[in-house]
């Protein structure tokens, strides 16, 4: 099974490159950029990757950043993480970045685009892997914050897949967020939320019918409302699930209650992604050998599962038709 899963095309459709970052890439742009870490070793970083739930995870989430600084340092994160994804058999990425991350510390929004998109063809050329951009609002800052970041943007729309929705979900509502999705859909942006992770499954419901949204990331909370499931299965919105994930941030106990088996039963439009692989224990390829080894899912299911995820992926019809 493993040759099967590793060899079998996967496309990631939820990814924060920002949490992709690995310990030893942390350690070597701090020294790079003479930035101070609380943690003396590579060691101490894994061991404090201990999370209660989602805050605690984006408390050091956003520590982690501050080794960014320049556009090099985005183009390495983003380079170090596409070739680990191209070496498990990942044929796509829809990246996922939050500039306002970024933005507060002073970092501006040229280093950050101009290093993942360099990154982003380096790629093509070189690993025949290939990625699509999501600028993500952060959810816990307010929509004018939002609506600025989209302005200034503005050069590099062209560049962008889609918007999205992130960082803390519980009590922060999708409502707000209904002006700056409508002017990116006016710019012929999609977006996609982060709904159901945290979260009431209502705010999925909202980031359908406010945001117009067309992917929910995580969404696993839906099964607590039988007709917002029934509206996901018969519109067959795409869910992107992240099953070590929603472990490491409790949203399960352990991955053998995971909701997924159920979620399949539904008959939902399902996605296997890693979130922030180098928080939560691995990659893509790691994500579906876990879930064989707690469901025993057979190829078939896998198959249908990455096949999802490259018909839902933000790539060229061209590119779709090489890959399915
Ligand atoms: N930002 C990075 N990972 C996230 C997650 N799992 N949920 C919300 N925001 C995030
Ligand atoms: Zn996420």
């Amino acid at each position: 099974m493993y040759d099967f899963l590793r060899a079998l095309p996967k496309a990631e459709l939820h990814l924060h490159i920002e949490g992709s970052m690995e310990p030893e890439l942390m350690f070597k742009l701090a020294e790079r950029n003479g930035v101070g870490l609380r943690y003396d070793s590579v060691e101490d970083v894994r061991e404090a990757y201990d999370f209660a739930d989602l805050q605690s995870f984006l408390d050091l989430y956003y520590q982690g950043m501050a080794v960014l600084q320049t556009a090099d340092d985005f183009h390495d994160l983003a380079m170090d993480y596409f070739q680990r994804a191209a070496s498990e058999g990942v044929v796509h990425v829809d990246l996922s970045f939050d500039p306002q991350a970024h933005l507060s510390r002073g970092v501006g929004m040229r280093a950050q685009m101009e290093g993942l998109l360099a990154a982003m063809e380096e790629a093509r050329q070189e690993l025949d892997l290939s990625t699509a951009m999501i600028m993500s609002f952060l959810r816990d800052q307010p929509a004018a914050s939002a609506l600025d970041v989209f302005e200034l943007a503005g050069p590099w729309h062209r560049h962008l897949s889609a918007v999205g929705l992130d960082s803390a979900e519980a009590g922060f509502p999708p409502a707000p967020f209904a002006e700056v999705f409508r002017r990116a859909r006016a710019a012929g942006i999609p977006g996609v939320a982060h709904a159901g992770e945290e979260g009431p499954p209502d705010y999925i419901r909202d980031a359908l019918d406010l945001l117009g949204v067309i992917r929910i990331d995580h969404g696993v909370r839906c099964l607590e409302d039988p007709a917002l499931v029934q509206r996901l299965r018969d519109d067959q919105i795409p869910l992107t699930v992240c099953p070590l994930s929603n472990v490491r941030l409790k949203v399960v106990d352990e991955l053998a209650r995971h909701p997924l088996p159920a979620l399949l039963e539904a008959g939902l439009k399902l996605t296997l992604n890693s979130d922030d692989p180098a928080y939560f224990g691995g990659g893509v390829l790691t994500n579906f050998l876990a879930c064989q080894q707690a469901f025993g899912w057979d190829e078939e299911t896998f198959r249908q599962l990455a096949r999802n995820a490259l018909e839902e992926a933000f790539m060229t019809e061209d590119r779709r038709r090489a890959l399915l």
